[in-house]
């Protein structure tokens, strides 16, 4: 059985925590090192490999880029990041890097296990929200699956850089693996909205529900606010896979979520719509969703 610890995330207005984690969710654990191990792998490649892979448009896949990757980026956060489309298979396999030697089979393995575990916890999701168990299935899962490689050096003076800045997953879910180096922490709701360290279980994936989530269920979920902080000795190697609707997807609030005689918090938006201004918005998360709000 698959495991939510926190499972109060799931269809409750009062969490604390807007992360959650799973054991038990049946990716071995096998697949989730390879991953792991084989991203750490091709961080610690010779600059002029990775390279290859450079680029400043943020459209390009894959891309290698440091930072957040914005053209308008004025201050440089303490990461690097591989960013890889990777489901359908067929669609951006040929493209993966081919070094190192075992990172396609890795990425090949994790995306398939990954991505069924997201499916799965969307119908927990929509089940605990009192929607149609299916709700997700189809459009609003139906983009292409994107992976963030995402490593942190060690820095030498972590007081003075963030790893990633704030921000809020524009996508609909997204699940986290990491090599076991601490960074990732969640913005606490209530009590002055101080941030927490994400601490996944040995072995555990970290679930973050994206702003499409807080959309659909008409507020009763939040898209959950993280950042990354710098660590002075250890390198933070992690793995985030976004799950997302598909471009032309028009998101709207399900029904169910909307009390009778009440507008949907949010109008009706397509998520090619949505990414625009998410782009534009550069990490606020309130400004992002603002443009979306309907006037009372
Ligand atoms: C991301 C992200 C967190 C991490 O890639 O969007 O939030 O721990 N990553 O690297
Ligand atoms: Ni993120």
């Amino acid at each position: 059985m698959m495991t939510c610890l926190l499972a109060e995330t799931l269809g409750v207005h009062t969490h604390t925590h807007c992360d959650m984690q799973v054991i038990n969710h049946g990716v071995p654990g096998q697949v989730m090192g390879e991953m792991t191990s084989s991203a750490e792998e091709f961080f610690g490649l010779p600059t002029e490999e990775k390279m290859v892979h450079y680029s400043t448009d943020s459209k390009k896949l894959p891309r290698f880029h440091t930072s957040i990757g914005n053209e308008q980026e004025k201050l440089l956060y303490w990461r690097d990041c591989l960013k890889l489309g990777c489901y359908p298979l067929e669609q951006f396999r040929q493209q993966w890097p081919q070094k190192p030697a075992r990172l396609r089979a890795a990425l090949e393995a994790y995306t398939t296990a990954v991505r069924a575990v997201a499916l799965r916890l969307l119908r927990l999701t929509a089940a605990g929200l009192g929607l149609d168990e299916g709700h997700f299935d189809g459009e609003l899962t139906a983009g292409p699956v994107i992976m963030n490689v995402n490593h942190y050096v060690p820095c030498p003076e972590p007081s003075l850089t963030m790893g990633l800045a704030p921000h809020c997953d524009p996508n609909v879910v997204t699940v986290l693996a990491d090599n076991g180096v601490r960074g990732l922490q969640a913005r606490r709701r209530g009590g002055g909205g101080g941030w927490v360290d994400v601490e996944p279980l040995p072995g555990a994936l970290v679930v973050n529900f994206g702003h499409q989530m807080e959309v659909v269920s008409n507020g009763a979920l939040r898209g959950g606010e993280h950042r990354v902080v710098t660590n002075a000795r250890a390198a933070r190697t992690s793995v985030a896979t976004f799950v997302m609707p598909a471009m032309c997807c028009a998101v709207a609030a399900a029904p169910g979520m909307v009390p009778d005689g009440e507008a949907p918090k949010y109008r009706p938006f397509t998520y090619q719509e949505f990414v625009g201004a998410y782009a534009a918005a550069a990490g606020d998360r309130d400004a992002v969703l603002a443009r979306f709000q309907n006037k009372e």
